[in-house]
């Protein structure tokens, strides 16, 4: 089936809000110059995301968050809500390994923030992956679809439809190393049989599962090509605008072999 690759662009806390402006500016103005046939998401901190989101008006480009609070609203301080967020993003990280790691989220937490902003009209993008001695002592399958089964049995057709599920193996994010691609198209697979036995095959085609860690313009195309993933999350390399765009048309180019 026909899909438009999707690759986003999770910005972390590594930039200033000055930052966040010019590099969303240059890529931009790259937009202008070039063509390139996939969907484009950047995910700014939480303070950037207005300016950011008036910045892109007119252009392709969509704003995301990188989290969200599981409640709609209340005494939570130091937290975001949806509601906050909503009109200027289209998108929301969920279940990322660093939220994960540093706040607690559980799958089931995950799954009802999916939920949550689903209700908004915000596309959730669940983040999924083992660890490294999960990976090294060949768990990975059964963490994989411990989180994935989490999240089916929580949304229906519809809103699967609209969440887009990344697998991202929590030892290659920021470190550079990288999974064997052949080992990312088996859990892609795995993820993708899970969805059919839930649902149908159709569905399950239809889903965009991405791939993310350690990702960059020389190593995208393994991870894209043939059976692979439809698309990337992209950290460290984001917030560099001509490498991030750079991944751009590579995936693109690798999609659509
Ligand atoms: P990385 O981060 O590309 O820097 O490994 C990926 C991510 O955290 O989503």
């Amino acid at each position: 089936m026909n899909k438009t690759p999707l690759v986003i662009g999770n910005w972390k806390m590594e930039l200033s809000h000055k930052s966040a402006i010019e590099v969303v500016s240059a890529i931009k103005k790259m937009m202008q110059q070039e063509t390139y046939p996939a969907d484009i998401v950047v995910c700014p901190s939480f303070p950037s995301i207005a300016a950011v989101h008036a910045s892109v008006q007119g252009t392709p480009i969509a704003v995301g968050a990188q989290n969200v609070h599981h409640e709609e609203k209340g005494a939570f301080t130091g937290s975001v809500s949806v509601a906050s967020m909503r009109g200027f993003i289209t998108w929301c990280i969920l279940g990322h390994s660093e939220v994960r790691r540093a706040e607690g989220d559980s799958d089931a937490l995950v799954a009802q923030k999916a939920k949550l902003v689903l209700s908004h009209g915000i596309r959730p993008i669940v983040c999924i992956g083992e660890t490294g001695q999960q990976h090294d002592s060949d768990e990975t399958i059964s963490v994989i679809s411990a989180q994935i089964d989490m999240l089916l049995s929580s949304l229906d057709r519809v809103s699967l439809l609209k969440t887009v599920i990344v697998y991202e193996p929590i030892w290659a994010i920021g470190t550079g190393k990288l999974p064997d691609p052949n080992e990312v198209y088996e859990v892609l697979l795995f993820i993708r049989k899970r969805i059919a036995g839930h649902f149908d095959i159709e569905l399950a085609d239809r889903v965009y599962l991405l791939y993310g860690g350690s990702v960059q313009a020389s190593n995208v195309k393994q991870y894209i090509a043939g059976p692979g993933a439809d698309g990337v999350l992209v950290g460290g390399a984001s917030i560099h605008p001509r490498d991030f765009m750079d991944i751009v048309s590579r995936t693109a180019s690798a999609y659509a072999l």
